[in-house]
């Protein structure tokens, strides 16, 4: 398992004695977002490079019009936003009906057999386990009062924050479904004046500079075909101070020797990618550096792939049965076409090609 952790120049690391020194040199695409960067020797927690993926996506963007974004897949930002709105508007309420509100992986302690109950208790584990790993405080007199939840599905993390904090959420995805249902289950819980969901693109978020305490993004990063972009629209909306959550699906970190990942491990992203309206894949390191570049404070990033191993069989269990088989027969195609590739995902796992990845840090204040 990796760990890093910035701020304290990777203390986690040290103790695992995995971590060694690399000269991370000023990319041209890094350059490109003008933000002064410091001439520095940092550690990383494994010897490598800035992942081709990145690096590739990035050449891409800049050689290409705004409308045509990096490692797309040839797709214009467009195509590949109305993907993820169709996939997200057939697939929402099958997958509401059978898990619930959270549409993301459990956190599990490592081995664990989970019923569905479990699994959903495993859902709220995974916002709790990373407002923990952020350390995001209960201390009443500092906990966040404005959340946005960039890419927030049905709602179920806005929901969940907004009653733990007492706070305002605003939250926003490329579904105009799963907002109308989002901002439905919010009113019906009581929190229409807490809760609020909009369409709108995390590339280009609808909302003034610097206004939230809490930012946070429960896998969508990896439908972000610009993850510069992404990342820099998470700080621009970040108060001074605030905290910055993203729990993502990565690749792994390319050792110091690799310039890619392996055409099989290509290839088989390929097919991920294909099934579920993905762009380019990058690495937890590469999300790291990009924070580093923009000078963010308290950058951790660790991975959980063996706290969410139960999640994808589950799910698999689930379409198998009577109520999974006709929901999803009755859904679209290209909800078939995501039920069909979930072995991929245990395949990525298992080959350690596939990291879930959570990575913090601080807006300075
Ligand atoms: C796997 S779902 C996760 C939903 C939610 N965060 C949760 O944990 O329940 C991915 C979400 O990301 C959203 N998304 C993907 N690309 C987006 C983009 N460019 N802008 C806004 N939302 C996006 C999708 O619409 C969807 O709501």
């Amino acid at each position: 398992m990796w760990s890093s952790d910035w701020s304290s120049r990777c203390a986690t690391t040290r103790t695992t004695g995995t971590n060694c020194h690399i000269n991370i040199t000023q990319s041209s695409a890094l350059r490109r977002l003008q933000v002064p960067r410091k001439p520095h020797t940092v550690r990383l927690y494994n010897n490598r490079r800035r992942s081709i993926a990145v690096r590739m996506a990035m050449a891409e963007a800049e050689a290409k019009e705004d409308t045509t974004m990096a490692g797309s897949g040839g797709k214009s930002r467009e195509e590949l936003n109305k993907g993820i709105a169709e996939l997200y508007d057939e697939s929402s309420g099958i997958w509401e009906d059978i898990w619930g509100d959270h549409m993301h992986h459990g956190y599990y302690d490592p081995s664990q057999n989970a019923s569905l109950s479990q699994h959903r208790s495993a859902q709220i584990r995974m916002i709790e386990e990373a407002l923990r790993f952020a350390a995001v405080t209960d201390d009443s007199s500092k906990i966040p009062k404005s959340i946005v939840d960039v890419g927030c599905g049905i709602g179920g993390s806005s929901r969940y924050l907004a009653k733990k904090y007492g706070a305002t959420t605003q939250g926003i995805t490329l579904s105009p479904k799963q907002a109308q249902r989002a901002q439905a289950l919010a009113a019906s819980e009581g929190l229409a004046d807490k809760a609020f969901f909009q369409v709108a693109d995390a590339l280009d978020q609808p909302f003034e500079d610097g206004q939230f305490n809490l930012v946070w993004s429960m896998e969508s990063g990896e439908h972000m075909p610009d993850k510069k972009k992404f990342v820099s629209e998470l700080v621009r909306v970040a108060a001074p101070g605030a905290t910055i959550i993203i729990v993502t699906w990565c690749h792994r970190d390319l050792s110091a020797s690799e310039e890619s990942l392996r055409p099989d491990e290509n290839e088989l992203l390929k097919k991920i990618c294909d099934a579920y309206y993905l762009p380019a894949w990058c690495s937890a390191a590469d999300y790291v550096e990009i924070l580093q570049s923009l000078s963010l404070q308290d950058i951790k990033a660790e991975d959980w792939s063996q706290y969410v191993a139960p999640f994808w069989p589950a799910v698999i269990r689930s379409a198998l049965t009577w109520k999974g088989i006709t929901s999803l027969l009755r859904s679209g195609w290209k909800t078939i076409k995501g039920a069909l590739a979930m072995p991929l995902m245990i395949e990525g796992y298992k080959k350690d090609l596939i990291k879930f990845a959570i990575i913090t840090c601080r807006k300075p204040e």
